[in-house]
């Protein structure tokens, strides 16, 4: 990062200048701005006004032709949100269109969508920048852009601005249906466009999507974050929680199940406020996964859990199984009370633990994970050692462990810390260990077990072996002919590794895969 900016150092620094952007009044508030920073003062703002619903998006017909000719790239940093505003992304590319492609050399407009929840995140991204730099000089008329997380801080806004003139565009999480007015101005500018709306609360209905796959899909269920943990940038980046209508994401899914896909993920920053924000109809996540069971779809998941939210209803709802998964991912964070506190999670130790030991009672096979930050300002050996100990008291699966990155504009970021990095290194490995015993010990117990599995294709690095996931989100690798893919098949397991189980499928399914191979 620090080469980076030295590299690029002295280079004319193409700024945009707010005032001669302004120029027409009589352009509708879509066309009003090219430069549009961002504020995190005003994304922290929550405003009591309801959200609006906007179900008429379409490709102005002028932009239609906009693509011809060209390809766009686009590279996903971070989470499943970012994933799935990449597919919404590449569908409006394509109805511009545009054609894809997988290299950067090949492209003619290539996006970076990116992830802000931890420094290393962001620093992977201006190194790309700085990759992306001798492309640019080969091909004047490339087009990069940035989009995502990071585009919602004002400090990132202003070092592209000053130090990486390579960038031509620059647009936020809400503002992604814009994305065909923003390439316009791009084309047509020779500032670099920003448009970043610090502030939103809308839902945009039917974006166009390009899915990844035809197997497994992501539904949004809503967006935004209202929990404002001390440590999370993600409040200010996504904006305050807005939930979709039930109707639309039951229309979405049964259209999915329609479709042939076996497998939804409802998606949110912090699931168990869905509907929260409802004013006229009192239906929560509870109420939802009772309308998801009715789908014929065989798998239902949903993501990210906060456990302040986790109500008994929906515990009661899961339970009943059917297509919902019995695997509940569930940070936790910390095990220490105090610490808790001061990331103003709004539970206690005690309180994580009576929830866990509601689940296992309604669900008991269910399968926890969660995510872990260690090295939080100031915390202590004995606090660190809490988080070891609830670890071990809860009997996780695995989880998704992280030391504690300082982001700007939190309130985390401005306290004290005591802890050197060194420590916090130690306590982030002896986490390590305790969670591949955990995973290791899971896995074992499927040993000689039959599971089910969604074929998702064939394995890294033998195309003969296939690999999928069961319904406890388990990697499994085993021997089968490709008209596996896209199935559910029953593999008994005869190996179990730290992070996945091999197997063999059972015989009666080989038999039915390979006379449809035969066909
Ligand atoms: N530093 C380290 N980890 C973080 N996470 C969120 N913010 C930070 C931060 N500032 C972790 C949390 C969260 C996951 C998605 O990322 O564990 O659950
Ligand atoms: Fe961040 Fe999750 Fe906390 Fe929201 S609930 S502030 S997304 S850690």
């Amino acid at each position: 990062m620090m080469n980076e900016n030295q590299r690029l150092e002295g280079q004319q620094i193409k700024e945009a200048n707010p005032s001669d952007k302004k120029s027409d009044k009589d352009y509708s508030k879509f066309f009003e701005t090219v430069y549009t920073p961002p504020s995190l003062k005003d994304a922290k703002k929550r405003g009591k006004e309801e959200v609006s619903y906007h179900k008429d998006f379409d490709i102005p017909e002028e932009f239609r032709g906009m693509g011809k000719g060209r390809k766009f790239y686009i590279r996903t940093y971070g989470c499943q949100m970012n994933e799935h505003d990449t597919e919404v992304m590449a569908g409006i590319f394509l109805n511009l269109g545009y054609e894809p492609t997988n290299t950067t050399e090949d492209a003619d407009v290539i996006l970076l969508n990116t992830c802000a929840i931890r420094e290393n995140a962001e620093n992977k991204v201006f190194g790309e920048l700085g990759h992306l730099k001798p492309l640019k000089v080969e091909k004047p008329d490339l087009i990069i852009g940035v989009c995502g997380c990071m585009s919602q801080e004002e400090s990132v806004v202003n070092k592209i601005l000053k130090t990486y003139n390579q960038v031509d565009m620059i647009f936020g999480t809400h503002n992604i249906h814009r994305l065909p007015h923003i390439l316009n101005e791009a084309y047509m500018s020779k500032e670099m466009v920003v448009e970043v709306w610090s502030k939103e609360g809308d839902v945009i209905e039917n974006l166009p999507k390009v899915r990844r796959g035809n197997i497994k899909a992501w539904v949004n269920i809503m967006y935004g974050c209202d929990k404002f943990c001390t440590y999370c940038i993600v409040p200010f980046t996504r904006g305050k929680e807005r939930s979709r209508r039930p109707e639309d994401i039951i229309q979405e899914v049964r259209q999915l199940a329609a479709q042939g896909y076996q497998e939804v993920t409802l998606l949110g920053q912090n699931v168990n406020a869905y509907g929260k924000d409802f004013t006229d109809i009192k239906f929560g996540l509870g109420e939802l996964m009772e309308e998801m069971r009715k789908i014929d779809i065989p798998r239902v998941r949903f993501t990210t859990s906060h456990p302040r939210d986790f109500d008994d209803h929906l515990i009661e709802v899961l339970a009943k199984g059917g297509n919902l998964v019995e695997h509940i991912h569930l940070p936790v964070q910390s095990g220490s009370t105090d610490v808790l506190k001061i990331m103003a999670r709004k539970y206690s130790r005690e309180q994580y633990l009576e929830l866990v030991r509601k689940i296992k009672a309604a669900i008991p096979d269910a399968v926890l994970t969660t995510d872990i930050i260690v090295g939080y300002p100031n915390e202590t050996d004995e606090q660190f050692e809490e988080t070891m100990s609830l670890y071990r008291e809860v009997g996780f699966d695995t989880a998704y462990t992280f030391i504690y990155s300082p982001r700007e504009g939190t309130p985390a970021a401005k306290m004290q810390d005591n802890v050197p990095m060194e420590v916090k290194k130690q306590r982030l490995q002896r986490l390590n260990s305790l969670v591949n015993e955990g995973s290791a010990e899971a896995m074992k117990k499927y040993l000689g077990e039959i599971v089910e599995v969604l074929v998702e294709g064939e394995s890294k690095n033998n195309p003969d072996v296939m690999a999928g996931y069961t319904r406890k989100n388990k990697l499994v690798n085993f021997k089968a002919p490709k008209t596996a893919i896209g199935k559910l098949v029953k593999v008994r397991v005869t190996d179990a590794r730290t992070w996945s189980l091999n197997g063999e499928m059972v015989d009666e399914m080989v038999e039915q895969l390979e006379a449809a191979e035969v066909n």
